[in-house]
């Protein structure tokens, strides 16, 4: 936040609370009545502090840093009491809050020594008081406001400021979910070039149909590979997908094979030829349908079935991509496409949700059923080029 919109808040909360030049001149009297009590209240401030071992933790400079803290706390006060309460003041409250986040201080530690200070700025007042009541009645109300101002702007920065850093270390933790979740996607066209490399540098006397058989595999997946990165960094820059016709079967076929299943998977496609091509960027939806394979292996540690089932709906077709594995419990299902969510020991929480928005950016949706013990269903909906008017149930 830039110091403008501070002060503008500062001047907005001093309406509020009914502060007005005679509340800062009546502030300013207290000064050569407080002034003797400064260090009294300064220790007893940071003897207090070190009573509680959450707040005494942050002075990590020990005796030389509380003293070097005494002083701060002293110019805080001076300035409270000084009458002008302009830009600079309020910037220097605003750092105040600030500079709390950035050494690990709870916010609670400051409202509670800030209450203690005030009553001990209260104390000093009705001890040393010799005018009139109401004019103490007076000062004392002006004082209080003036403490509620510059704890709202404190509790304001510390705010703006861990929100902030939350925000930053969020991103950075979701930059390195995105940078594992394409290492993954990456990961199988590159072990199937792999082993067709491994094949043609050590298999003695490969049959030439052999060897265009490995060459051709390895270029099939060099472009895989390559449509992985293109999709990924247009989904990262959030571009229209770019739909096109295309055969499901085709796409569904390329999906399973840089994604081999586990012998003791058992697959049932069922595809009818039949069905219309689907309006979607291929290379976004073999994603989609890699994401998908892959989520129902592991969930079937033990192997089962994967049934890959399409169906003509309203507007378009469905994918079922259904497994016979562990299957999610009810508290989870609707947490299993949020991004970096994963109740999986190893993997990153991004492959649902990648899929997900894809298919939603692709104009299509993504929804699942499950039973714990029996299995899972995640229905890919797509539109079709040529969408047929049936009703779904
Ligand atoms: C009424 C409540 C408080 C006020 C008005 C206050 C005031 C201040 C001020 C003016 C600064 C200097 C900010 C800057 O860098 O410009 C500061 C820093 C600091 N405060 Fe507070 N504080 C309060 C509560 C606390 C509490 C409860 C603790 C608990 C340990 C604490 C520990 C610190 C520490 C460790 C620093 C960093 C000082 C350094 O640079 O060594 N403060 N505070």
């Amino acid at each position: 936040m830039n110091i403008e919109d501070i002060y503008r808040r500062y001047q907005e909360l001093q309406v509020w609370v009914g502060w007005t030049e005679e509340s800062a001149r009546r502030v300013a009297a207290t000064v050569e009545l407080i002034t003797p009590h400064l260090v009294a209240l300064i220790d007893d401030f940071y003897d207090e502090i070190g009573r509680h071992p959450n707040a005494r933790k942050v002075i990590t400079g020990g005796q030389a840093q509380i003293e070097r803290l005494k002083g701060t706390l002293r110019q805080w006060l001076r300035e409270l009491l000084s009458g002008r309460y302009d830009r600079d003041y309020v910037a220097r409250r605003w750092q105040v809050g600030w500079r709390h986040v950035e050494i690990g201080l709870e916010q609670v530690y400051t409202n509670a020594a800030l209450s203690r200070l005030r009553i001990g700025l209260m104390r000093v007042l009705h001890e040393n008081w010799s005018g009139d009541q109401r004019d103490l009645q007076e000062t004392v109300r002006a004082l209080n406001k003036l403490l509620d101002l510059d704890l709202a702007i404190i509790e304001d920065a510390y705010q703006y400021e861990y929100a902030a850093r939350l925000q930053r270390s969020e991103r950075l933790a979701a930059i390195g979910q995105v940078a594992g979740g394409v290492a993954h996607e990456l990961r199988n066209p590159l072990n199937v070039i792999k082993t067709s490399v491994y094949f043609l540098l050590n298999a003695h006397n490969p049959s030439s149909e052999k060897r265009a058989e490995h060459l051709q595999r390895i270029e099939r997946h060099v472009s895989l590979a390559d449509g992985v990165i293109t999709a990924l960094s247009n989904f990262a820059k959030m571009p229209a997908p770019k739909r096109m016709p295309f055969a499901v079967e085709q796409c569904l076929r390329e999906a399973l094979e840089t994604n081999p299943l586990p012998e003791t998977v058992q697959l049932a496609l069922d595809c009818p030829a039949s069905l219309s091509p689907a309006l979607a960027d291929i290379d976004q939806v073999r994603i989609v349908f890699a994401n998908l394979i892959r989520n129902a292996c592991e969930a079937m540690p033990q192997g089962g079935q994967l049934s890959v089932t399409t169906r003509v709906v309203s507007g378009g077709m469905e994918i079922d991509v259904a497994d016979t594995g562990t299957g999610i419990p009810p508290e989870y299902l609707s947490r299993v496409m949020e991004p970096l969510y994963s109740t999986k020991t190893r993997g990153l929480g991004l492959g649902l949700s990648i899929a997900r928005a894809i298919v939603e950016k692709n104009g299509g949706s993504l929804r699942v059923v499950s039973k714990p013990g029996k299995g899972s269903t995640f229905t890919v909906f797509l539109q079709t080029e040529h969408p047929q008017e049936t009703h779904r149930l």
